[in-house]
């Protein structure tokens, strides 16, 4: 594996993650994908595990573990099901991270408590149908009325939407100031005016659920804004920071599927009187997968390092992101031609992986967005 030595609590969460995949979840994740279902026994576990709250202090309902387990476990998790990954990683990065970094103490006893005990489980709305890469232009707003925050908007690409308890919102307050203007909020779904709008068809991650979330006259008390007016889009940004690390160890634990699974099959699979393996133009693929996957985790282990370290994480989570999730994708291609034919059937299970590693590249920050934030620190660094 790796020249970084883990300590024996984080190999201890490695080992656990990865046995409970092998044995509960890879069996059922092609049915669950079939079928298009959420996992919701799995989830229940995943929480008896402490998987949905992991870096949260366990006096808020977490683990008390570091970032580093974090992506271990969630490593695990996503190769045996990358749906399962998504919807663990939304809960821990997306909900309880801001929420344990900028919520009150009353916030966090009433909602990160259950949310890092997976007894309640967390969304995170963004994204609005004509504003996902230009996070700054969100149009849905948030009007002060007394001691509410009356809510208006339609979000789009919100994962978990349908099955969450918890909202974190992002609504302007004061559409003048642009991203300025723009709030965050904890907003408990069954709050009237909520309303779950199209759950979408998808490629990939087919068995978690992702869903338009429309709000009409929705108030929201005051008491649950998250930081103050204004600080919503830093607080948006900052929590991607921490998500998109989240997203590289997901989109390595789809590419280490594939790449595994590529390995077995060409050892297997004869042609022309020997196993492909043998042949150099597979090897040549297998040496560039295991290359590129090795790299994309320490980039992951770097970036999640840092953020234990409350180091400016920024480039370096985009980093990760960016390299794992074209990894995946560059992974998960090879695999299906290592495959040939079969690849492309449903008989094997790279083309889920396939199916599944797309999205890494374009959630939480596009590919594009993941270049244009490193490239924008880099031309900033250097002074010439
Ligand atoms: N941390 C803290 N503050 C930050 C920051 C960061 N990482 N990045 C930017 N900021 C601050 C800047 O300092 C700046 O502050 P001031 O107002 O004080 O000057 C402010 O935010 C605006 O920054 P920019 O000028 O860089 O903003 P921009 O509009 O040019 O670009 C962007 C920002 C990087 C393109 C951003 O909009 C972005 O990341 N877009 C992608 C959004 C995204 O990832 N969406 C995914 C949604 S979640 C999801 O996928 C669904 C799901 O359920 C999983």
């Amino acid at each position: 594996m790796s020249i970084i030595e883990l300590t024996e609590e984080q190999r201890m969460v490695r080992d656990t993650a990865r046995e409970f995949a092998e044995s509960e979840i890879k069996p059922v994740a092609a049915r669950l994908d079939k079928e298009g279902r959420f996992p919701s026994e799995i989830v229940k576990k995943l929480a008896e595990l402490g998987f949905m709250g992991i870096f949260i202090p366990e006096h808020y309902g977490g683990s008390g573990m570091d970032t580093l387990t974090y992506v271990l476990a969630l490593e695990e998790i996503s190769k045996a099901c990358a749906s399962t990954g998504t919807i663990m990683s939304v809960n821990n990065s997306l909900v309880c991270d801001p929420i344990y970094t900028f919520g009150t103490e009353e916030q966090k006893n009433k909602y990160l408590i259950p949310l890092a005990r997976g007894e309640l489980l967390g969304c995170f709305s963004l994204s609005e149908p004509a504003a996902g890469s230009d996070a700054g232009s969100i149009r849905t707003t948030a009007v002060r009325d007394g001691n509410y925050y009356i809510i208006n908007g339609t979000k789009n690409w919100v994962t978990n939407g349908p099955e969450a308890d918890i909202i974190i919102l992002f609504a302007s307050t004061d559409l003048s100031k642009k991203h300025r203007g723009i709030s965050a909020f904890i907003v408990e779904k069954e709050t009237p005016g909520v309303i779950v709008g199209k759950v979408e068809d998808k490629l990939g991650i087919r068995a978690s659920s992702t869903s338009q979330i429309i709000f009409e006259d929705c108030r929201v008390p005051v008491d649950n804004r998250l930081g103050e007016e204004g600080q919503g889009f830093k607080i948006a940004m900052q929590t991607l920071d921490g998500g998109r690390i989240g997203i590289g160890a997901q989109a390595v634990g789809i590419a280490q599927a594939a790449f595994e699974d590529s390995i077995r099959y060409s050892k297997q699979r004869e042609s022309f009187g020997q196993p492909i393996s043998e042949f150099q133009a597979i090897q040549f693929m297998l040496a560039d997968m295991a290359t590129r996957i090795e790299a994309s985790r320490l980039l992951v282990w770097q970036a999640a390092v840092m953020k234990d370290k409350k180091l400016n994480l920024t480039k370096y989570s985009s980093m990760a992101k960016l390299y794992a999730s074209e990894t995946a994708m560059w992974v998960t291609t090879k695999a299906i031609q290592i495959h040939g034919g079969y690849g492309y059937t449903t008989d094997y299970p790279v083309e889920r992986y396939f199916r599944d590693a797309k999205i890494t590249e374009i959630y939480e920050g596009t590919s594009e967005i993941q270049r244009l934030v490193i490239a924008r620190r880099v031309l900033n660094e250097y002074g010439f």
